[in-house]
């Protein structure tokens, strides 16, 4: 996700109105009627729904609904985009207790009750927005791509293939939010959470990177062990990146033929080298 607050609003005590949303140019003709949304409005200490009711537009999603409100009717309601194209990450909340991109989602796809608000797995700042800043945290306390080698590098077309779904992440959130050991069981501390194990997979699958970032998974705060592949995650993803078995599930096999079995323990311990990023045998 951007850290960037260009399309936030209502945070930053920003007075000029011409930045704010307008429709899209040519959408003018195409007004269905209105449409009913209820915004949670509030900050860490408390809030309420409130409901708003905006024109509704043919193949507005909800990003340009909440915007729409925004304009014309709650200026100080804060929420944060930036791209308007499923590619930043920023606008992810929930929309009817769903992790939602809320720039990707249309409006006519919900029959009944639109009901928005912050994702719940992190701290409320206010209104829409979350405080996502521990998932940065967790970022840095991942080792980052190490390597003797000099680039570029020359790689196998199928290493590039394999990288290429992890690397599409867009730092959503989405995924940490759905996870039960974050959102319900609150094991922040203990548990870096699917969007980390995407990241590690594109680490420890990078042919040329030379750390070893299995202890970190296990027992160093990265806590794979806490994941029962119930696959939440991976259903939320709005870049469809198989989070469960593309991403932990080799994880937690490197971790288990790195710690849990015994002959390859064995063997380590004899030649005193790494040897876990080579000898899976998933295919990762
Ligand atoms: S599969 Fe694992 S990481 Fe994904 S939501 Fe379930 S418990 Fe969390
Ligand atoms: S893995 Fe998917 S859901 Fe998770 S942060 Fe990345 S893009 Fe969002
Ligand atoms: S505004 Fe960028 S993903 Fe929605």
């Amino acid at each position: 996700m951007s850290e960037s607050t260009n399309g936030t609003n209502g945070t930053n005590g920003r007075e000029d109105q011409s930045l704010a949303y307008a429709p899209v140019a040519g959408t003018e003709g195409a007004k269905r009627g209105t449409t009913k949304l209820k915004i949670f409005r509030g900050d860490a200490e408390g809030g309420e729904f409130v409901e708003y009711e905006t024109d509704m537009i043919e193949g507005m999603v909800v990003l340009d609904a909440v915007l729409n409100i925004q304009a014309e009717q709650a200026p100080d309601l804060a929420v944060r985009w930036n791209c308007k194209a499923a590619h930043c990450g920023s606008c992810s909340a929930e929309v009817n207790g769903r992790p939602t991109l809320m720039c990707k989602q249309r409006v006519n796809e919900y029959e009944g009750e639109i009901r928005v608000q912050p994702m719940q797995a992190f701290p409320v700042i206010k209104d829409l927005v979350s405080d996502v800043s521990w998932n940065y945290e967790v970022s840095r306390s991942m080792t980052p791509f190490t390597t003797s080698q000099q680039a570029p590098f020359t790689m196998y077309e199928e290493d590039v293939e394999r990288l290429y779904e992890p690397k599409s992440c867009i730092e959503c959130f989405m995924c940490q939010d759905v996870c039960h050991v974050l959102r319900t069981h609150h094991k922040h501390p203990e548990f870096a959470g699917p969007r980390f194990f995407v990241r590690g997979q594109w680490l420890e699958m990078h042919p040329m990177d030379e750390a070893n970032r299995l202890e970190y998974l296990k027992d160093g705060g990265g806590g794979i062990g806490y994941c029962n592949i119930t696959k939440c995650c991976t259903e939320v993803c709005p870049v469809g990146i198989k989070i469960t078995d593309n991403s932990i599930i080799p994880l937690k096999e490197r971790v288990a033929d790195e710690y849990y079995d015994p002959a390859k323990w064995l063997m380590r311990k004899i030649r005193g080298r790494k040897g876990s990023r080579n000898g899976s045998s998933n295919g990762g």
